[in-house]
This record gives structure tokens, sequence and C-alpha cells, in this order.
């Protein structure tokens, strides 16, 4: 069969999306922190999604994404037993893992899908880990049961209150900070404002903060430009000298700006979408033999 094989599909949540993928070479070689660039069809655009699984021993990699576009959207609409067109990588830095000590991993929304390879990796090199996911509500949370066997506390918080403490994740770690619990290094994923927020509050704390940056990416080599940040004031290409970044440097109303960019070709591709399918089934309905 060509192309990448998809092995198992499964719906983690309104939106969100587990595929388990047949990439024997990706799966060997990859760490924490590294993404793919995948195509869903040879007509199709690259995007980025992180490796949040892998089982070398299968050949396959595990992606979880949020259906939030065109390219998205149709990969959702992909079934196992299906190919994907391509699927390159590892690419990026792998995460520094080192123990450290207590090590506590924030995520939000999606970055739940980003987080667990890195609460897996910091697990393993033996550190404690205690964990804070945040979601809109009770409905939007995936990998709950295997994020807390990996951590020593997992902290659960919802926008509108449906599970666990009412509120955002930095509200959950400034009440773990003054309540005086002392962590040696924090990683923190999600929105931007999540990662913004969460960086402000360690650097009162003076606690060291890991981000992994999603701009846009088009090659995801270093050769595009597509995916420039800027961090403690220098240019750098997230592809290839991140994802991850030290969350204090990094320069957010750029990434925000830069990201974007391309919002309206974005929703003028959706909207096409949505037309092409209301006319495929206003001319199947047309065709219906009475
Ligand atoms: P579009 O309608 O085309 O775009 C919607 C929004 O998505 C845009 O406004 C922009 O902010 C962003 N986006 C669009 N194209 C790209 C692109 N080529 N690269 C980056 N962002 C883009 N999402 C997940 O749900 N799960 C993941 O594990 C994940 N991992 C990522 C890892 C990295 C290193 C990066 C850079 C991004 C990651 N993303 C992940 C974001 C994901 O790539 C975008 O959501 C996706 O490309 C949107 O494509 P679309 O065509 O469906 O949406
Ligand atoms: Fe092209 Fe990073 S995606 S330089
Ligand atoms: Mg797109």
């Amino acid at each position: 069969m060509s192309g990448y094989p998809i092995v198992t599909k499964r719906r983690l949540a309104p939106s969100i999306t587990l595929l388990e993928v047949k990439a024997p070479r990706v799966a060997r070689k990859a760490h924490a922190g590294q993404f793919v660039m995948l195509r869903v069809s040879e007509q199709g655009e690259r995007i980025p999604l992180t490796i949040a699984d892998k089982a070398p021993e299968k050949g396959t990699i595990t992606i979880v994404f949020q259906s939030i576009g065109f390219t998205t959207k149709q990969l959702a609409a992909m079934e196992a037993g299906q190919s994907l067109a391509d699927v390159l990588g590892p690419l990026g830095r792998e995460t520094e893992v080192e123990k450290v000590g207590r090590v506590v991993c924030v995520a939000g929304g999606v970055g739940i899908a980003f987080i667990y390879p890195e609460i897996k990796a910091f697990a393993e090199a033996g550190n404690e880990v205690i964990s804070i996911l945040g979601a809109r509500n009770k409905d939007l949370f995936f990998f709950v049961d295997e994020i807390r066997d990996l951590s020593s506390e997992l902290h659960l918080c919802t926008d509108d209150g449906t599970l666990g403490a009412h509120g955002l994740v930095t509200d959950v770690l400034r009440g773990l900070l003054e309540k005086g619990e002392r962590y040696d290094k924090c990683i923190a994923i999600g929105p931007i404002p999540m990662m913004r927020a969460t960086t402000a509050l360690t650097k009162e704390w003076n606690l060291p903060t890991l981000v992994s940056l999603d701009p846009i990416m088009v090659d995801g080599t270093g050769m595009c430009g597509s995916c420039r940040v800027t961090v403690g004031g220098e240019v750098k290409f997230a592809c290839v000298d991140g994802p991850d970044f030290d969350g204090h440097q990094v320069d957010f109303d750029e990434l925000a700006k830069r990201k974007r960019a391309f919002v309206e070709e974005e929703q003028c591709l959706l909207a096409q979408a949505a037309e092409e399918l209301e006319k495929q089934r206003d001319d199947t309905n047309t065709e219906t033999p009475s």
C-alpha cells in the first residue's frame, strides 16, 4: 500500500481526533518535542503536528489534532485503512530532558497533546511531575488517565467550572506557588494567551519555563522562513531551532501577529469547501431515482 496507512482512529473529544499512523522510520527516531509535517493528499498543503506518542515495535506514531480549518477537517474525515500522502519527520529539536527534580507541566486545550510526550519523558528521566491541565469545559479533556499515571499530582480546571477548579491553569499554578510549592522547571504548552500568562507568572517566581511554539510552518526544514520567531532579541526558526524555547525570552506579540497572517485566505478556503460539499449534496439529491 502506498503512503502512510492510518491504523487506528479515535475521537477523543468534540473536534479532537487521535490517529495512529504507520510510519516506521519516524517511530524509530522520534523523541519528545519533535513533530511531523504531513500531507493528507498529493494536492494538499503540508501541516505540522506533534508526535504525541510512538510505538517503534509496531512502527507507528500517534498524532492528536483539533479540527480548526480546511486541512485538519480533511484529516479528521480520514478513516482507519486509508493512507496519508506523506509524513515527513521527525523534525525539530528534541526536548532537552534531564533530571532536575520537580517539574510542573501546564497545558491548555489541544496543548495536552503536545505536553503528553514531554510529561512521559521527564517522568521516565526520574523527575517528579506535577501536571495542571485546563480546558474550556469537561468534555474537552483527553489523555487524563495516562497523565495521571505519570504524575505525582494532577490538577484539572475548566473555564466554566464543569470539572476541577473553576478558572484558568494560571490560577491553579499561582495558588500552588502561593501555598509554598516549589518547582525546578515549568513546561507550558497551549494557546498563545495561556503561554504568555504562564510565563509572566513564572517569571515573577524565577521559575525556568520551557514553551513549545507553533508558528506557521511551510517546509519544516529551515528553508522558507515562515516560522520566524524572536527569542531573547534574536531571530530563530522554530522548525529547526525549536519548537521548544525559553518562555521568558519569547516575543509573544510578534508570534500572535504572524500566526494571523493568512486568516482571510484560510476562511475563504473553508467557505469554498463548504460550498463544494453543499453542491455535491444537491447533485446527489437530484440524481437519486424516485
Ligand atoms: P487553517 O484554517 O489553514 O488555519 C487555522 C489556523 O491554524 C491559522 O490561523 C494558523 O494560526 C494555524 N495554521 C495554519 N496553517 C498552519 C501551518 N502550516 N503551520 C502552523 N500553524 C498553521 N495542532 C494540533 O491540533 N495538534 C498538534 O499536535 C499540533 N502540533 C503542532 C506542532 C507544531 C510544531 C506546529 C508549528 C503546529 C502544531 N499544531 C498542532 C497546529 C496545526 O499545525 C494547525 O492547527 C494546522 O496547521 C491548521 O491547519 P488547517 O488547514 O486545518 O487550518
Ligand atoms: Fe520554513 Fe521553518 S517552516 S523555515
Ligand atoms: Mg490550512
